[in-house]
């Protein structure tokens, strides 16, 4: 690593003092001295300018949570470029010249908020707050440069911004009040606008279009005013026009090659290759070239006879501009090459990283996946290079590709521009790429394809195929292409063409990235649609001697369906003659709303740095079951800055502790069993210097067997933890003796990160006296902190308080290993008597944490042939990693929900947790039953198939009707479930759109469309009254103000939000009136984990209870002065605790384990491309029964989060786990969550009226968890898709898809002759890249 110096960052001009001048925000000029060059803008934003709402989600590009608005003055057109960034990659040193923008300069509540700020936060669409400021930014960009954007602009520039929360609809709602047209689709099919019409041309859903009262009032909007807007900085204007003698800036092209005479120094540009290898991959430059745009030449836009030269330094919007500029000016068939271009930098990667990347840095990184190189490639491009030596061209070919030395850039050359040519008449280019999500998501395969006929004749003069994703670098079908010249453009050649091709890119079973038969496939798929797209061309242009195509087959040209996004969302209005003041019922902003889009939210990390801190950096195991021969501590001791490093010796007599049933070690230094695992914490004066010395730990491993990863393996070694879970019901050996058929199936599931957007962060500080101690942590369990901080310290949990002002997201995932961490962290601040702070960056976070289980389900089902179900036996095995952490539970509500909303008369279900060498899997929200209700559905599924019916119709059939009993025998009261069921197929038109979507299958070959409903019985409760305890504390001040505190933690679902609402009904006060601080086991003791849906019922019930209990205090004192104010009333305040009486026999197999039950459906509708297997969600409608919703803005956006986070573990999320054990998945380029590409086109949310009044916070339902099933919903479309496919090709078995059904599972399920065409590897002659757990 470099050290920290100007010398060595700008080596090109010697001798000058470096300076770094740039504006921050509206106010702050920053000069900077002694940059160092491998300082990004975010540390630098929030550890040096304090500037803390920019935040960290992953410092790789990949989630968008930096945005920052980089503007810079071109002295030479004259003209200020505003475009987004990502600061976890901005070099400081690169900004010399430019203004930054970060949140704190668009708006704040001290001042004034920005006008996108106020809308983001009053459309809803807040929940953690922690992609928040991101998004503010990217918006407020667009707006700067198109102040009244379209939408496709809009989800553009959203596109490289991620949301684990709030599934963006509120966002795009936001978004859409800038628009001209807000609300409306913009693309009028055949004149008619997307709210004229319904889908398919169907009529609109009867219920959708009564009128509910809305979730945000526009009226009360401020305008956009640009010209109210900051200005760019006039001093750094005038300083881009007349740069100072004395600073290192590159400001001819002549100075840079006296740089690049060091054939060490690469140049950076966008530093969105160079910064994540550094970052990730261990890169070493001792000396790097840091340009800005400065450099005429490389900028340079040259339209030639031949073609367009395009500068070498333009970003890749720039160039996506410039195209879109040239193929409106120029015909069809001279921009082939540009509009294919133009394609892939649709969709590759997000805004802010087009904005950085350079056409140059591109090109020459040569990615392997690159979108561009392969176009570019067979588009016959060049480059033009020069070097102190003169000018020279290459070709960008094959060689240059493969980096053949010979056709490579020589040291101390420059890549100048690029020669893009025109194409031909009779010349026709195309590109493709399939990705595991339709934006910012590497392309598995990508290619660019072109022929060229000659004048008329039909016969392959020119053919040029190269592909990117299958190689070590793009690969060119070369020999294939040569052996093609002169043959005809038809359905032999096409034959001939897919042989040639397979055989010349050979991937072998074990390549890098896995997905081996899917990539044979995609690269003979991706050439029979060019081959129909030159077809179709061909006809177009001379239609008798080119038949074309039939009509069936065009459908593999169209784009999936692409409509843009518009929602509804329906819910009841309070009753009229509720008192105005009341705001329970009513959609009321997130009361961090605001903070969160202005960044003013205070998160863990963006808490200051205290003096004397120190920070902690983990060391983990890299073997999945090894023991550890050695440790040498000795290097990474003698590192600069290095304090101390904890391990299993320090904490000898505390290194473990048991919160639930079996005991879980801190630290582990004798025998690991995952990759991973904690072995020792080093503690140094800086993150970077702990980082740098946790790598200098050197431990001798000695593997052990076995290695369990997988739950087959695990079934076969018998590795499962203690205590398997059984319920049964009526007698169902019997029951399979009466039944017509019996049906015998199985699915594996696919676990899920939680990618909270915060990582796991704390801070421990030593309060100097009595051994009390400060813990500040990002946790969903303060007591369990308190706990396990206080038995690891050896003191009573009085001196330990734990605070927790709010969470950016946790979805589970922030409760046991926190507290691990904590611990561990609390232990070294102790030790020193100095504040520890420890913060994973993302890829730690996702490796050391676990997550949702992968589940095997195996199950037999007895039915009769109109396809009653009378008997199901049902297996579940999850995985449950190393350690036994939460599976039991898990295990134990999937079991005890397997029933779904079915009254199966005979029911087993058995579940065992298995006990593998994989990080430790935990709580993930709906804990267990996305899981268990998928298996149930898949069965119903196949029992349909098996009967000839819907699923639907089955999934009536077997339904609970109105009274009933559980298999557990608790009693349900199924009329809500019913009703959903009902309303939801009333709502999406589903008998119309089945027929339509039939007629659409019928019609078209390659693109097939899916509809399925599910239907949801989500029971409420712990299984333990104990665990259904809540308190609340609430403090009335003599000045009448109120503070409330109560055990519930906000990590987005806004809890604090509704507690306010509470103790304003309560005490009839306004919200204003009454504060919530934050959470903290200092003010309320013992509280429960937040978790389980559960948070604002119990919380509310205490706040409720503790509101009531001051008010008959206060009573005799009101009466006696019944016009007086809280002021004149108050001296008193009260504590209180209320919860549920729920329990669970396991013995017996019955019990009330639950509270009631949260009932809905939804319906979703896809369309399937059956030879990339890309689905699109087009539309979904979901019904639920929430009670009496007490804020139904906050309750929709749970509701769609929730389903929003289902469909992306049902369909992109996967996790990726090599042969041993290591997980490969571990950031957002790896690991695919839904972004706002994947929203479905349309998504329309009802709640069904209240009808029961029940013993809950004012009849209302506890939300968080039971949308993530729903999502399952888009499974079983896609499922109907694909099972349409295989009917037509004649494939009329059993259908078998595991979950999460990716674009690969898709295409290789869609089976046709190119799947039979492809080589296939003799399963156990290879060992795979990765391997399914
Ligand atoms: C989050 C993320 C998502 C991405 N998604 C995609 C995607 O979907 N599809 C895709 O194709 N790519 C994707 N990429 C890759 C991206 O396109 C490249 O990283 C980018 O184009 C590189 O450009 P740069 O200017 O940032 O290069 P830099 O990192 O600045 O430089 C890269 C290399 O090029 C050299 N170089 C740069 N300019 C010159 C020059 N003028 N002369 C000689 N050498 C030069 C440098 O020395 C260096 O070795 C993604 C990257 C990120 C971080
Ligand atoms: S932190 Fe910069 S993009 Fe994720
Ligand atoms: S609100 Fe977007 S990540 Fe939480």
């Amino acid at each position: 690593m470099p050290s920290p110096g100007c010398c060595r960052s700008v080596a090109a001009l010697p001798g000058c003092p470096h300076r770094l001048a740039s504006e921050v925000c509206p106010c702050l000029h920053v000069i900077e001295k002694n940059v160092d060059p491998e300082t990004m803008l975010l540390p630098y934003l929030r550890k040096k300018l304090q500037l803390t709402g920019t935040k960290y989600g992953c410092g790789g590009g990949g989630c968008g949570a930096c945005t920052v608005m980089i503007s810079r003055y071109n002295p030479i057109t004259k003209r200020i470029r505003h475009y987004p960034a990502n600061a976890c990659l901005l070099p400081i040193c690169s900004l010399h010249g430019a203004a930054v923008t970060t949140v704190e300069g668009v708006g704040s509540t001290k001042a004034r908020i920005h006008p996108v700020q106020e809308r983001v936060a009053k459309c809803h669409g807040t929940q953690c707050g922690f992609c928040t400021p991101g998004m503010v930014m990217s918006i407020y960009t667009l707006l700067r440069n198109h102040p009244e954007p379209t939408l496709d602009q809009l989800t553009d520039a959203l596109g490289g911004n991620l949301c684990r929360c709030t599934g963006y609809r509120p966002i795009i709602d936001a978004c859409k009040t800038f628009c001209k047209t807000s609300g409306c689709c913009q693309s009028k099919e055949n004149g008619v606008c997307c709210l004229d019409q319904g889908i398919n041309e169907l009529p609109e859903f009867e219920e959708g279009n009564k009128t509910s009262p809305k979730l945000f009032s526009e009226e009360e909007f401020l305008p956009l005013d640009p010209t109210q807007e900051l200005i760019f900085p006039p001093e750094l204007m005038i300083m881009a026009e007349k740069q100072p003698q004395r600073t290192r800036v590159f400001l001819t092209l002549k100075e840079l090659l006296e740089a690049k005479e060091n054939p060490q120094a690469p140049i950076v540009m966008g530093n969105t290759s160079v910064g994540p290898e550094v970052r990730f991959k261990g890169a070493f430059h001792p000396v790097i070239i840091s340009l800005n745009e400065c450099i005429e030449e490389l900028s340079v836009v040259n339209h030639a006879d031949d073609g367009l030269t395009l500068g070498a330094g333009l970003s890749l919007a720039q160039v996506k501009e410039i195209l879109a500029e040239v193929i409106q000016k120029l015909p069809e068939e001279k921009t082939q090459t540009y509009h294919a271009l133009l394609k892939h930098l649709g969709t590759l990667a997000g805004c802010q990283i087009r904005n950085m990347a350079s056409l140059g840095g591109h090109i020459v990184s040569r990615h392997l996946d690159s979108d561009l190189n392969p176009l570019l490639a067979v588009g016959n491009c060049t480059l033009n290079l020069l070097s102190k030596e003169g000018e020279r061209q290459i070709p960008l070919n094959e060689q240059f590709l493969t980096k053949c030395p010979s056709a490579d850039l020589k040291p101390g050359e420059i890549l100048v521009s690029v020669n893009i040519p025109y194409s031909r008449k009779w010349e026709f280019v195309s590109a493709f790429r399939q990705a595991q999500r339709q934006q910012n998501a590497l392309a598995i395969v990508n290619s660019g394809m072109r022929v060229f006929f000659g004048e008329g004749g039909g016969i392959i003069r020119e053919l040029s195929i190269a592909y990117g994703g299958v190689g070590p670098t793009t690969i060119c079908a070369k020999n294939s292409c040569q052996k093609l010249i002169g043959r005809p453009w038809n359905e032999e050649m096409l034959d001939a063409a897919c042989r040639l091709i397979l055989d010349e890119v050979s991937l072998p079973g074990w390549a890098p990235g896995g997905k081996v038969e899917f990539k044979r496939t995609l690269l003979i798929s991706f050439f029979f649609k060019f081959y129909l797209k030159v077809s179709q061309i061909l006809k177009t242009m001379d239609p008798v001697r080119y038949p074309g195509l039939a009509d069936k087959y065009e459908s593999a040209l169209e784009d999936l369906h692409s409509r843009n996004h518009w929602g509804t969302s329906k819910y009841q209005d309070v009753d009229p003659k509720q008192l105005p003041q009341d705001p329970i019922g009513r959609p009321i902003m997130h009361l961090s709303g605001i903070k969160h889009t202005t960044g003013e939210a205070i998160y863990c990390d963006d808490m200051p740095v205290l003096d004397g801190e120190l920070f902690l950096a983990f060391v983990t195991s890299s073997r999945a079951h090894a023991e550890i021969v050695s440790i040498d501590l000795s290097e990474a001791l003698s590192l600069p800055g290095v304090v101390d490093i904890v391990t299993e010796e320090d904490l000898r007599g505390v290194n473990s502790f048991c919160l639930l049933i079996e005991p879980e070690k801190l630290l582990e230094t004798q025998e690991v069993s995952c990759v991973g695992q904690l072995v020792c914490a080093v503690v140094a004066d800086s993150e970077v210097q702990a980082k740098q010395a946790a790598k200098k730990v050197k431990i001798v491993y000695q593997d052990l067997e076995p290695v369990i990863l997988t739950i087959e393996e695990a079934i076969r070694h018998h590795s499962f933890f203690q205590g398997e879970r059984k319920l049964e019901y009526g007698n169902v050996d019997e029951a399979f003796k009466v039944v017509d058929q019996i049906l015998e199936g199985e699915i594996h599931m696919g676990g899920q990160e939680h990618f909270y957007m915060e990582t796991q962060s704390m801070l421990a500080v030593p309060k100097g006296e009595d051994q009390e101690m400060d813990v500040y942590v990002s946790s969903q369990f303060p007591k369990y902190i308190q706990d396990i901080v206080a038995a690891t310290l050896k003191v009573p949990a009085n001196k330990i308080m734990c605070h927790v002002k709010r969470v950016g997201g946790a979805f589970g995932g922030k409760v046991t290993k926190t507290g691990i961490m904590a611990a561990i962290t609390a232990f070294a601040a102790n030790k020193h008597g100095r504040p520890v702070r420890c913060i994973l960056e993302r890829g730690e976070d996702m490796l050391i944490t676990g997550g949702r289980h992968p589940y095997l389900g195996k199950y037999k089902a007895g039915f009769m042939n109109d396809g009653r179900i009378l008997a199901l036996d049902v297996e579940h095995y999850c995985n449950g990693g190393s350690t036994l952490d939460e599976s039991l539970f898990v295990l134990e509500t999937g079991v005890l929900k397997v029933d779904n909303a079915y009254k199966f008369p005979n029911l087993r279900c058995q579940g065992w947790a298995c006990k593998t060498n994989l990080p430790s899997n935990t709580a993930l929200r709906g804990f267990g039953f996305p899981q268990s209700g998928l298996i149930t559905e898949n069965c119903i599924t196949e029992v349909a198939a098996k009967c000839g019916l819907s699923p639907e119709k089955v999934r009536m059939m077997n339904m609970y009707k109105e009274i009933d009993q559980t298999p557990y025998k608790q009693e349900i009261d199924a009329t809500n479930l019913i009703q959903c069921w009902k309303e939801c197929m009333a709502m999406s038109s589903y008998s119309l759109r089945k027929v339509a979507v039939e007629k659409f299958n019928s019609e078209n070959y390659w693109k097939k469309k899916g509809l399925a409903m599910v239907p949801l019985k989500f029971p409420v409760g712990f299984g333990s009254t104990a665990a259904c305890q809540a308190a609340a504390l609430v403090h009335i001040y003599l000045d009448g103000s109120v503070l409330v505190t109560h055990g519930g933690i906000e990590m987005g679902q806004g809890v604090h939000t509704k507690m306010i609402q509470v103790a304003s009904r309560e005490l009839r006060m306004p919200m204003s009136n009454v504060h919530l601080r934050g959470t903290s086991t200092e003010t309320v003791p013992n509280a429960n984990v937040s978790g389980a849906s559960l948070v604002a019922d119990l919380n509310g019930l205490a706040v409720k209870d503790a509101c009531q209990t001051l008010l008959k205090r206060l009573e005799p004192i009101i009466s006696k002065n019944p016009k007086g104010t809280w002021k004149d009333w108050v001296r008193i305040n009260s504590v209180s605790s209320r919860g549920y009486e729920t329990h669970m026999n396991w013995e017996t197999g019955e019990g009330h384990p639950f509270e009631y039950f949260v009932f809905g459906a939804a319906c979703s509708e896809v369309e399937i491309d059956c030879l990339t297997g890309a689905h699109k969600n087009i539309r979904t409608d979901i019904v639920m029964d929430i009670g009496h919703s007490i804020n139904p803005a906050l309750d929709v956006g749970q509701i769609e989060g929730a389903f929003i986070q289902g469909m992306g573990l049902y369909t992109i999320e996967e996790l990726k786990y090599s042969p041993q054990g290591v997980l490969y998945t571990r950031g957002p380029d790896q690991y695919k969550i839904p972004a706002v590409s994947d929203v479905p086109t349309e998504l329309h949310v009802s709640f069904l009226p209240p009808s029961q009044n029940s013993n809950t916070l004012y009849s209302s339902k506890g939300l968080g968890e039971p949308g993530v099933f729903l999502g399952c919903s888009v499974f079983f479309a896609i499922h109907d898709a694909v099972r349409a496919a295989r009917q037509e090709r004649g494939l009329l078995g059993p259908l078998k898809l595991d979950s999460p059904l990716t674009p690969e599972k898709i295409r290789m399920a869609c089976e046709d002759k190119f799947t039979k065409m492809i080589p296939r590897d003799e399963p156990g002659s290879y060992v795979p890249w990765n391997i399914p757990v």
